[in-house]
């Protein structure tokens, strides 16, 4: 059987493409291990959108502004001025925003936004809650458990993806190929992502050379709660820093007004560097929440308070040790304005995993689930036009071993030489390191999981390392 349409991944962006595809259209969705283990599902803050249509320039400006000059305007001018289009469609399909008691639309703040536009849904628990939205909303089969291990591409043509589902590989057709499986966060030894999120999709473009861009740019959120064991650390959302929380060393102090006049408010790569470096200086970094009142703090961020709660934690009245950690990676597989990836027939890319060129050097907070949105819509709009007809073509099974004995301990490693050498403050030397052990790693007897990992670690750091100066998220220190 040959799907019209195969979609790699169950975020936001591969779900919500799902939703604008046709009931009577044949439709795969991937998913690579339950349906919840992606990104979307942990995002807490929400979903920026202009406000209104005058709202439409500063949202664009905004971005711009936290891309350091470096995004795409055509991209951005795009995302904001679809963006109420999107909400609007969401909203009429049943999504319930959380709003005040008269019904009006409650929009929070974040940093470097210069009003209050983030929509957000059960307080903290936007992504949740739309996942589950979009779930219910799908009409189309979506397959859990089942990890994509190859795309079938021959002369700029994308015939499928190879799959392994239930131990066995096998090969999936499809008429239009969706990547949809997010960024890089296993990369890294602190992150904020899900388990399933491993750079697989990044590495295969690799290989088969499918271009990636701007890869140097990775953000990392500036507080996280990282003394949990778990692989995926928690966030503490932007969201209670626009209404309040404050970042405070040991004494109590604010430092980051030591780094920006917008102290809490900077943007993530200020707010990050700054913590960063202040711990490095022998500091404890607090996040303090004595501005709410424990009512209004339970209501608004039921998860975070249930979560650090459960962590033996007095939130709002004691404060919770911070640290930044990975978080969003704004680099990706390079598409158009729709989602295209060029030089390839049939074959798109939506959400993290892409590179629209919205976000730059830096992501404007809650920007992620907006592209998602938009762009995934985009992309089903011209796929559903797409007259091409891939040639009927059968592909050998591949045979590579996807996991080898090696693999764990190499794994390991490679996320404490990212954390450490390709993290929020770069040295080049330390690049050439990181750089220097994965090409010793690739050389080892590994599985092909494994190898696409490292070959996309190896693009983040041949990126990070053609970049000679900071800018952004990209910070160089020599
Ligand atoms: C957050 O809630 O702070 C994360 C939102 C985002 O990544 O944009």
């Amino acid at each position: 059987m040959i799907y019209d349409y195969i979609i790699v991944g169950a975020g936001i962006a591969g779900l919500y493409a799902a939703l604008n595809i046709p009931e009577n259209k044949k439709v795969a969705v991937l998913s690579k291990e339950p349906l919840w283990e992606c990104n979307t599902f942990y995002a807490q803050g929400g979903v920026a959108t202009a406000r209104d249509e005058k709202d439409i320039n500063d949202h664009i400006e905004d971005t711009l502004k936290a891309g350091c000059g470096l995004c795409n305007k055509e991209a951005v001018e795009i995302m904001s001025q679809n963006s109420i289009l999107v909400i609007n469609d969401l909203i009429n399909r049943g999504f319930e925003f959380d709003t005040d008691e008269e019904g009006n639309l409650l929009f929070t703040r974040e940093a470097a936004h210069s009003r209050n536009r983030i929509l957000h849904a059960g307080g903290d628990a936007t992504g949740r809650l739309l996942h589950k939205f979009l779930i219910e909303n799908c009409s189309h089969k979506v397959f859990e458990s089942v990890e994509v291990a190859d795309l079938l591409v021959e002369e700029g043509v994308c015939y499928g993806v190879t799959v392994k589902k239930e131990g066995k590989l096998k090969n999936i057709y499809g008429k239009n190929v969706f990547i949809a499986s997010g960024g890089v966060g296993s990369l890294y030894e602190y992150h904020t992502n899900a388990n399933t999120i491993s750079a697989d999709l990044q590495g295969i473009c690799l290989e088969k050379g499918i271009e990636l861009a701007d890869m140097e740019f990775l953000q990392f959120h500036p507080t996280v709660f990282i003394l949990s064991h778990r692989a995926r650390k928690l966030l503490l959302t932007e969201a209670l820093r626009g209404e309040g929380a404050t970042v405070v060393d040991e004494k109590g102090r604010r430092f980051l007004f030591d780094y920006d006049s917008k102290g809490e408010l900077a943007s993530r790569d200020i707010v990050s560097r700054a913590i960063y470096d202040y711990k490095l200086k022998g500091h404890k970094v607090y996040l303090s929440f004595e501005n709410f009142e424990e009512e209004f703090f339970r209501y608004r961020f039921p998860t975070i308070y249930k979560n650090f709660k459960e962590l033996g934690f007095n939130v709002p009245r004691q404060k919770v040790p911070v640290s930044p950690a990975f978080h969003f990676a704004m680099g990706g597989i390079k598409t158009d304005l729709y989602g295209k990836v060029p030089g390839f027939e049939n074959l798109y890319a939506i959400g993290e995993v892409a590179c629209t060129g919205v976000h730059g050097a830096n992501r404007l907070a809650s920007n992620s689930l907006l592209e998602g949105l938009v762009f995934s819509r985009r992309a089903v709009e011209v796929a559903l036009i797409n007259n091409f007809e891939p040639k009927s073509k059968k592909f050998p099974v591949l045979r590579e071993k996807l996991i080898k004995e090696n693999d764990k301990d190499i794994k390991n490693e490679l996320r404490r030489v990212m954390w450490e050498k390709v993290g929020i403050i770069r040295k080049r030397e330390k690049l050439q390191s990181a750089f220097d052990f994965i090409c010793e790693s690739e050389k080892k007897d590994i599985g092909r999981f494994l190898k696409l990992r490292l070959l996309c670690a190896k693009e983040i750091v041949k990126s990070a390392l053609a970049r000679k100066e900071s800018i952004g998220a990209h910070y160089i220190e020599d």
